[in-house]
């Protein structure tokens, strides 16, 4: 069989200008439902495309399928799907059709005609696979939010920000932003040595310099500040932090099996087959900075982790680091594929934000159609005390 080169040539990341309000406000903009809510589904590392020439790995993303079938069953009234990246295992993909995994990945969701929003992992660029790709598969359903407003060579692909608003469509009840982290290889490159080429495994400058540009003009535009939550594929270093200190099994309820966890700038993450050469250098401070300096942002969520799932309030100066956190909170999602590494039971991080309240509810539902680790993030998360969890 002779592959069809000519299909990933025709593939040209489309991109929008780093100026990047407004989106034309179009009638399918995202809204709150009746009741004054909106919850989000996050479906974090399903590694779809693993081991094609063998029997399970097409049956492993049957059973992934599964997960997401499972969840939305149970989560009726979620508005969004957030697919928190590593859709796809690259380094196992066929160049001939690696971004064909994107139809089977999204196909529960234009079976129930929901539309979704994507950031990008690690395992999302390969050799034989490129975010550009991705997107370009994506980009091919009127349900596809994902989005690529950050046009500079080294940004990666999924960065932008999504309004969610009320009945009226002047001002935004609330901002979704979405960052790229990078990592992985990139696509069709080899070293001299005949090795892959790695990728940076940060949200790049060029991407905080939008972030902060972006978040200023809107703040303007607007004449206030607009609640928000943001998405990124690998944790920020806090994280990591934070964990070094010790998670409380009653007051960050969850499992934290990956500990060491790897966070963006990191080495090698447990379990991965490319690798990448990067070791932690504050590569994410500049980031990290911009978060903490954004108004209204209420917490980030990250995968990349599948062994840990907590939250936790960012409110002090955590040893080694130095920035200090303003009361952020920071939470895993849950490990949604059956692809990667670990067997913990699979599940999907809800994120409920509701209109005129500070507070996000979240909590995890498992594969099996429990409820593990429901938590609210307020003011006092971190001091509250909730059931642990089991793994
Ligand atoms: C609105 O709230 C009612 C009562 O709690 C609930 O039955 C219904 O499912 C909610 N609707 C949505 C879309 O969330
Ligand atoms: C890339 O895909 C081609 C065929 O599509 C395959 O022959 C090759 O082994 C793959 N390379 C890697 C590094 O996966
Ligand atoms: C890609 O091609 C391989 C064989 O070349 C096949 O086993 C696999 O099912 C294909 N995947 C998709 C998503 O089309
Ligand atoms: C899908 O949802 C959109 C709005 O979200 C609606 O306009 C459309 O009629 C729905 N399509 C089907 C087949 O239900
Ligand atoms: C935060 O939520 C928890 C759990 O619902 C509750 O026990 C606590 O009193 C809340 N704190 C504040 C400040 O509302």
């Amino acid at each position: 069989m002779s592959p069809v080169y000519s299909i990933l040539f025709a593939i040209a990341a489309s991109t929008v200008s780093t100026s990047a309000i407004p989106i034309s406000e179009s009638k399918d903009v995202l809204r709150l439902d009746a009741n004054g809510s909106f919850q989000l589904s996050i479906f974090s590392d399903l590694h779809y495309g693993e081991a094609e020439d063998t029997l399970w790995g097409p049956e492993q993303d049957i059973q992934s399928a599964g997960v997401i079938n499972s969840v939305l069953d149970n989560e009726h009234t979620t508005s969004l799907v957030v697919l928190n990246g590593d859709l796809i295992t690259g380094e196992n993909t066929f160049l001939h059709n690696s971004t064909k995994y994107v139809d089977t990945v999204v196909a529960p969701f234009v079976q129930r005609n929901m539309s979704w929003a994507s950031t990008y992992g690690n395992h999302d660029s390969d050799f034989n696979l490129s975010r550009a790709g991705i997107f370009a598969e994506e980009s091919k359903y009127k349900l596809s939010r994902t989005k690529n407003m950050v046009s500079a060579s080294d940004a990666g692909v999924s960065n932008y920000y999504l309004p969610v608003y009320g009945k009226d469509c002047n001002v935004p009840e609330f901002l979704l932003w979405f960052f790229d982290s990078r990592g992985g290889n990139y696509f069709q490159q080899k070293s001299s040595a005949g090795k892959p080429v790695p990728q940076p495994n940060w949200v790049s400058q060029s991407v905080v310099d939008w972030f902060s540009k972006t978040r200023s003009a809107l703040e303007k535009k607007h004449g206030r500040v607009v609640p928000s939550v943001a998405f990124v594929h690998m944790p920020v270093n806090a994280m990591a932090a934070f964990q070094a200190t010790g998670v409380n099994a009653n007051r960050e309820p969850g499992i934290n099996d990956d500990n060491p966890l790897a966070q963006q700038g990191s080495a090698t993450g447990q379990g991965e087959v490319s690798g990448t050469t990067f070791t932690y250098g504050g590569q994410d401070i500049p980031f990290m900075q911009a978060l903490l300096d954004t108004k209204g942002l209420k917490a980030v969520f990250s995968g990349h982790d599948h062994g840990d799932d907590w939250c936790f309030k960012w409110n002090s100066k955590l040893k080694g680091m130095s920035l200090t956190g303003n009361g952020l909170d920071l939470c895993f999602g849950r490990h949604s594929g059956y692809g990667g590494y670990g067997s913990w039971t699979r599940g999907s991080r809800q994120v409920l934000l509701q209109k005129g309240k500070k507070d996000v509810e979240t909590w995890v539902r498992l594969e099996d159609g429990s409820v593990s680790g429901r938590v609210t993030l307020n003011g006092t998360y971190g001091q509250d005390s909730y059931p642990a969890v089991r793994s």
